[in-house]
């Protein structure tokens, strides 16, 4: 039987009301197809049997200090495109965004009718994510902003917006600022490392920090940059990451999504050093919400929204 993700699923997924979300959004919704099916019997079997054997055999990339000739290599290429393209924004959408997979939803796996299923669902949550956060500050600064993907999409919601685009790649730091040069966006690049952030650099006052599966990077190693937030007191920091303690390890689908997360050595650790914080009074938290969907193989899309007091 074929589903549809309606506007109500929309805003449980995000975790609000209906009410509150935009008319673009609730536009986006209705031009794109949200419908899919529900994979079972022997389908799914398959599908997690060959998750698991990926993750035994050693297939992905693990994360951290080793992997920045890797993303050098990937920012080089969409540079690349975009400038051989005559600065196409298509060319900066992620290949890690793949189009055509089963995605997860709801603790279960679904195919999508439309290839783009999981890009259009990004689409819409950015859109109201960026809209409802980042409406009242005067400068965003996305730390891992990789191809540049979402400043595009910063820049032209907040055309008056000064907009920081930090990474560790070189080649990352030239889209920002090619960027700026062809379209006129008030985007800004700058060399930035999680591991070792720059306590010189100072972020202007009344300004939001996003990551967006950035600090999934990062491991067990985010602490200094955790400190260097805390010192720099942000307006509202904004971390759309996948967060591995909220999957259930007794669900099946859930489970596979921890190993394959543990196994990349992505962040672990993040809510209980940021309750720790609140705690000990030095962050407010605003939010954190589990995704309930993402790609095949993570909830990449889960929200902790906090602010440093
Ligand atoms: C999965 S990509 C996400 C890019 C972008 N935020 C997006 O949503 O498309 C992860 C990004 O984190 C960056 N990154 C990884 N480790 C980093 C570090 N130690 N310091 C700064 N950036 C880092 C990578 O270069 C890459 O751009």
């Amino acid at each position: 039987m074929t589903n549809t993700l309606e506007v109500p699923d929309f805003a449980n997924l995000f975790g609000i009301d209906t009410k509150e979300l935009p008319d673009d959004c609730l536009e986006m919704i209705r031009d794109n197809n949200f419908n899919y099916l529900i994979i079972g019997g022997q389908e799914r079997d398959k599908l997690i049997l060959n998750i698991f054997k990926k993750i035994d055999a050693g297939e992905f990339s693990i994360a951290g200090e080793q992997g920045l000739g890797r993303w050098e290599k990937g920012w080089g290429e969409s540079l690349n495109d975009f400038l051989e393209s005559g600065f196409d924004i298509s060319q900066l959408i992620p290949k890690y965004i793949r189009s055509s997979q089963p995605v997860r939803l709801f603790q279960q796996y679904v195919q999508p009718e439309d290839d783009s299923f999981e890009l259009n669902w990004y689409k819409v949550f950015r859109r109201w994510l960026f809209r409802t956060y980042l409406s009242e500050v005067d400068a965003i600064y996305e730390f891992g902003c990789g191809s540049g993907f979402n400043l595009v999409t910063l820049a032209e919601l907040f055309p008056k917006k000064v907009i920081f685009g930090m990474d560790w790649v070189k080649q990352s730091v030239d889209i920002v600022n090619k960027l700026a040069e062809s379209k006129g966006y008030k985007t800004k690049g700058k060399l930035f490392d999680f591991f070792n952030p720059d306590q010189q650099f100072q972020i202007l006052p009344n300004s939001a920090v996003i990551t967006i599966g950035a600090l999934e990077q990062t491991g067990k190693r985010y602490r200094k940059f955790l400190d260097y937030l805390i010192r720099s007191k942000p307006a509202i920091v904004i971390n759309i990451e996948p967060t591995v303690e909220w999957y259930d390890a007794n669900n099946l689908v859930d489970y596979a999504a921890i190993r394959f997360h543990l196994k990349r050595n992505y962040w672990q650790g993040f809510p209980t050093a940021l309750e720790k914080l609140r705690d000990e009074e030095k962050v407010e938290i605003l939010k954190q919400k589990r995704s309930y969907f993402g790609s095949l193989y993570v909830e990449g899309y889960s929200q902790s929204i906090w602010r440093p007091i």
